[in-house]
């Protein structure tokens, strides 16, 4: 589908957010997008929702690369090819205590996951190397802790370490971010047998189950079986996630 910019704007170093018109219905959160960036590749990119609504959707992305560059370089009233919702997104549960766990840019589309559910009480532990963002947006939906690995706002350290302190008072976690912190969070949540759910990220290149590129493993029967994370995911129990 064919949709035009609203904006583009960078909101940390190499990271920026989009907004472009939207009709395409209202993706589940956990979901995500292909976006066509116009590079040499023809491959478009999986980009997971921020926020949307029946007239405007919203991505923040990371440039790594000449596609993401080419993407940040576009302008309100520019055009993009976009097509989706894909995937399968978060389970909702009402009227529970839940855990909020983003690093990184594993964090926008735990935004709107805080937006939809409908939680007794959210507590949000957001990641960052250094330099935050999106922080201000969650304040009011929950209690918000903020970690960067060098000191710079909030506690010093990884966001995995401030959980441990309000793990008791937890139904059910999500999470969002790089490997080893979602495999952090299956252990705590196999520990505490607290249900856990997490969005895995791969590479992929269809983004609609047809290829096999973005295949990731999880346990099945004792051993192992592989699943296509844009079509069965990316959004697992993190207990069936082989790291
Ligand atoms: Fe092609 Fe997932 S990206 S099957």
């Amino acid at each position: 589908m064919k949709s035009r910019i609203l904006s583009n704007e960078k909101i940390a170093s190499g990271i920026y957010k989009l907004v472009f018109e939207w009709k395409g219905g209202i993706p589940s959160p956990g979901q995500f997008v292909m976006v066509d960036c116009k590079d040499k590749t023809f491959l478009k990119r999986p980009i997971s929702v921020c926020s949307a609504d029946d007239k405007s959707m919203t991505i923040v992305y990371q440039v790594k690369g000449e596609g993401t560059k080419n993407l940040s370089e576009m302008k309100k009233g520019d055009t993009i090819e976009v097509t989706g919702p894909h995937g399968h997104g978060f389970e909702l549960y009402e009227d529970k205590n839940v855990l909020i766990v983003g690093g990184g840019i594993g964090i926008p589309p735990l935004l709107y996951l805080v937006k939809k559910i409908k939680a007794k009480n959210s507590y949000i532990a957001l990641g960052f190397k250094s330099e935050i963002f999106l922080v201000e947006e969650f304040k009011n939906l929950g209690e918000v802790i903020v970690t960067t690995e060098d000191g710079s706002f909030g506690k010093k350290g990884m966001v995995t370490q401030v959980i441990e302190d309000i793990i008791d008072k937890i139904d059910i976690i999500y999470g969002c971010g790089p490997k080893p912190m979602l495999k952090i969070l299956q252990d705590i949540s196999l520990k505490n047998n607290i249900p856990c759910q997490i969005s895995v990220e791969e590479r992929m290149a269809c983004g609609i189950g047809a290829c096999l590129v973005c295949a990731c493993k999880v346990k099945k029967d004792g051993g192992f079986e592989y699943k296509r994370v844009c079509k069965d995911g990316p959004v697992f129990w993190a207990e069936e996630v082989e790291f």
